[in-house]
């Protein structure tokens, strides 16, 4: 495979160190002929290692908190200037429980903290696209793409509040999906990722025993950030333009099982 977006232009979110599956999507589009920038919040380019990978990509790092119209247009604006005009796509790889950090119950939870999840992890979506709606900055047959997980759908008590912040996700590419495409044929999609071992998803209680269980669950397998970012990477080619509105399982097959009689060698005696 080569070339897959030669000439396109994206704004990639979340990068935050070798771990993200932001930093994979980024290296592999680059791979493939796009043109980039990064961008990550203030605190996490302090923190993290997103400047290695813009140094690495040659691509321009631009700080935006998601959750400010001001630091989006400013980044949109910025990314169009030096990309050289407006974008082929945009990956809203972000989210963050403040409930989960503060390891709050399900059962009692900070209602100003749930605020904050909800804007942090799905309302900066709605935002991003707003700004891109309202500044014109999107290509014809564009493509954007959020990460969500199957919590959305089916109960995992341990995800706790990010369960509602990913329906919420989910329900703003359907909605933007439709005005996006009405204007400028850019479709919308969200992709539902298997666990993945990065500093956002080992913050979930229990993430290793759970990443097993969904490992052993699915035919497949457990999708791994290189495998996620080889979808992003199609869902952003040309090969996908009539594909909008959706929720795409990347998952080795985890959301259509019910049972997997491998899962019970990991609860279960031989014999029993
Ligand atoms: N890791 C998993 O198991 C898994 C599974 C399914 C979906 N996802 C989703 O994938 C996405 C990426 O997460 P990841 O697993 O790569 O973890 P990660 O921790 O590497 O990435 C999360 C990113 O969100 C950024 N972020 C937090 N607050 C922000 C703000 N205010 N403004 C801008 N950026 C902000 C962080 O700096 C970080 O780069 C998230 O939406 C996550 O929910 C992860």
């Amino acid at each position: 495979m080569k070339d897959l977006l030669k000439g396109k232009r994206g704004v990639i979110f979340g990068a935050l160190d070798e771990r993200s599956i932001a930093w994979k999507v980024a290296e592999f589009c680059v791979e493939q002929g796009a043109h980039i920038t990064l961008t990550n919040a203030p605190v996490a380019l302090r923190f993290g290692q997103v400047t290695e990978l813009a140094a690495k990509l040659d691509a321009e790092l631009i700080p935006a908190d998601a959750t400010s119209l001001e630091d989006l247009e400013n980044l949109f604006t910025k990314s169009m200037e030096i990309l050289g005009g407006p974008l082929d796509f945009v990956l809203h790889s972000i989210g963050m429980s403040v409930n989960i950090r503060k390891k709050r119950e399900y059962t009692d939870l900070n209602y100003e903290w749930m605020k904050k999840t909800y804007d942090v992890s799905a309302m900066s979506f709605h935002k991003m696209m707003q700004v891109l709606y309202k500044l014109d900055a999107m290509n014809e047959w564009g493509s954007i793409l959020a990460l969500s997980y199957i919590a959305a759908q089916r109960v995992f008590p341990d995800y706790n509040e990010m369960a509602e912040s990913k329906a919420l996700l989910e329900s703003y590419a359907r909605s933007f999906g439709y005005h996006f495409g009405e204007k400028k044929k850019v479709r919308v999609n969200t992709i539902s990722q298997s666990p993945t071992v990065t500093t956002a998803g080992s913050g979930v209680k229990g993430f290793g025993r759970f990443f097993e269980y969904a490992d052993k669950m699915s035919p497949l397998g457990n999708a791994t950030a290189e495998d996620c970012a080889r979808y992003c990477a199609v869902m952003f080619s040309d090969l996908t333009r009539m594909v909008t509105m959706q929720n795409l399982y990347h998952d080795g097959g985890f959301s259509m099982m019910g049972l997997n009689p491998a899962v019970f060698d990991l609860i279960c005696d031989e014999d029993e």
